[in-house]
């Protein structure tokens, strides 16, 4: 019985240990200057294959160095005892182990880490023979950073991989962060573990520096230093609307679709959600709201944009459901103190012109009488607008939907002054 049981136990013994193998799995298997945060390297002994090590004693991390053209050691552990000796001193590092594994993490490793390392262990089979085992893996350094960055690009670009609203985009602080799916091998091979923040909206795609500085901010999770995002112009997006902030802190919604994008949207009106009829202190300095989708930017912010720049206007426009537009080359509007006299130049487009009438003209609102007619033209037409002398050839802050005389939301060759524009967009972009 005694002798049944020696058996059995010996046979458990042999059968879990016969089948163990050395494995060295590091990761990444490519060093990136800057852009590797660490380097694991473990070493280990797995019970995947048949291979004869019933009895490990020691396993000794070890790696290449050229000049000696031999295996420098840097740990040794006695499986026995569990007694680690380390051989070099690493800067930052980390080691674990168990009588079946040893772990080296470098942190921030550099291109003296790209080397070959190779895993030794050593002890008996079921015989009682020395039986040693290695294993090795080679780790690359890699300067050329282009495949990354582009890889990162193109998740970027990926909206699928952020699970946050779109309108988040706009507020850094609330920025959420997305953990990395895993299906780009390069960033795997590289990087991993990742954390990927969304900031795809953000990235100049032809600033070699920009891209790479930005690569740097997602991998290591830091704060962001957006790249200049002036207007909309350094906008891209796959959204035809986007909402962001610019570097002023102002927060905009860019038309990225329209003629080639790029345009800042001050005035939109696509539902009569939100009032326009309001006083001078709200067009001065803006309202509505980017979820409902209609709002005016505000003439204060209109008036500081195209103060420090040059901009096109362009008005798009539906009117029983065609869609029309009028572009003004050049555009801006003055100072509170010159009551925010508009100021545009030559036409074309397809809606007909009938803002050129308006040029030179102050603005007006209910509470606030600047133009030149004997009553305010606000009041009249229940809107706010450079009105003119004659008060209007165009009424796009006027009332939504409205049919009464002149008192619509009116563009006199589409709709007449007895109907409504169904769609107005009023928007700036950079020459
Ligand atoms: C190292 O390998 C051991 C054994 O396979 C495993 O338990 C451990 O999680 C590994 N460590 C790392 C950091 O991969
Ligand atoms: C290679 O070995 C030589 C001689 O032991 C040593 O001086 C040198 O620092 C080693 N090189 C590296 C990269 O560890
Ligand atoms: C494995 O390591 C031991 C101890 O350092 C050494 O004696 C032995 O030569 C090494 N074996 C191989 C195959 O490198
Ligand atoms: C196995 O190696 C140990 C030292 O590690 C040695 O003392 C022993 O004699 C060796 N046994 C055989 C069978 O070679
Ligand atoms: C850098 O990597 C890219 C993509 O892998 C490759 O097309 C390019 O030739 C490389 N540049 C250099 C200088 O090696
Ligand atoms: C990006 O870097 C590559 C390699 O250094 C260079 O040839 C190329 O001109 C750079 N592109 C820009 C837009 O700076
Ligand atoms: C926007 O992205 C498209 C597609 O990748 C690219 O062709 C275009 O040059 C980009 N435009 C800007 C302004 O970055
Ligand atoms: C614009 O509106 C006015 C009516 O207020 C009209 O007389 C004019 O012909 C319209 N169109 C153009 C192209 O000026």
């Amino acid at each position: 019985m005694a002798r049944l049981f020696l058996l059995f136990i010996l046979c458990v013994f042999v059968v879990s240990l016969a089948g163990s193998e050395l494995v060295i799995d590091v990761q990444p298997n490519v060093i990136s200057p800057e852009i590797t945060p660490q380097l694991v390297i473990n070493c280990s002994i797995t019970n995947n294959e048949v291979q004869t090590l019933d009895l490990i004693k020691s396993l000794t991390l070890s790696r290449y160095n050229e000049t000696i053209r031999e295996f420098d050691e840097l740990i040794a552990l006695d499986s026995l005892t569990l007694n680690l000796k380390q051989f070099v001193r690493f800067k930052y590092s980390q080691i674990s182990f168990g009588n079946r594994y040893i772990t080296l993490i470098l942190h921030n490793p550099t291109q003296f880490d790209a080397r070959i390392y190779k895993c030794n262990a050593t002890g008996t089979n079921s015989e009682g023979a020395n039986i040693s085992l290695f294993a090795k893996k080679a780790v690359e350094y890699e300067t050329n950073s282009t495949a990354l960055i582009e890889e990162i690009r193109r998740i970027k670009k990926d909206e699928n991989y952020c699970s946050f609203k779109k309108d988040d985009l706009s507020d850094s602080k609330q920025r959420s962060r997305v953990y990395f799916s895993g299906s780009s091998d390069i960033i795997k091979e590289r990087i991993e573990p990742l954390t990927l923040k969304c900031t795809f909206q953000v990235l100049k795609t032809d600033q070699n520096e920009t891209s790479r500085l930005q690569s740097l901010y997602i991998l290591h999770g830091s704060k962001m230093s957006y790249p200049p995002r002036k207007s909309c112009r350094d906008v891209n997006s796959t959204d035809e609307r986007v909402v962001v902030t610019l570097t002023s802190g102002l927060k905009v919604m860019c038309d990225t679709k329209t003629d080639g994008g790029g345009w800042i949207i001050f005035q939109r009106r696509i539902n009569g959600n939100v009032d326009f009829y309001r006083g001078w202190k709200e067009y001065r300095d803006g309202f509505g709201d980017y979820n409902i989708g209609e709002f005016y930017l505000g003439n204060e912010n209109i008036y500081m944009l195209t103060s420090t720049g040059q901009y096109n206007l362009r008005i798009d426009l539906k009117y029983k459901n065609k869609a029309f537009f009028a572009q003004y080359s050049g555009f801006k509007i003055l100072s509170e103190k010159e009551k925010y006299k508009l100021n545009i130049g030559a036409y074309s487009g397809n809606s007909g012109d009938n803002f050129s009438s308006h040029n030179n003209a102050f603005f007006t609102t209910f509470d606030r009488d600047n133009d030149e007619y004997s009553y305010n033209c606000a009041v009249d037409y229940t809107g706010a607008w450079w009105y003119h002398s004659s008060c209007l050839n165009c009424n796009l802050n006027g009332k939504w939907g409205s049919s009464d005389f002149a008192k619509g939301v009116n563009w006199y060759d589409l709709s007449r002054f007895d109907s409504s524009v169904s769609f107005t967009e009023m928007k700036i972009r950079e020459i």
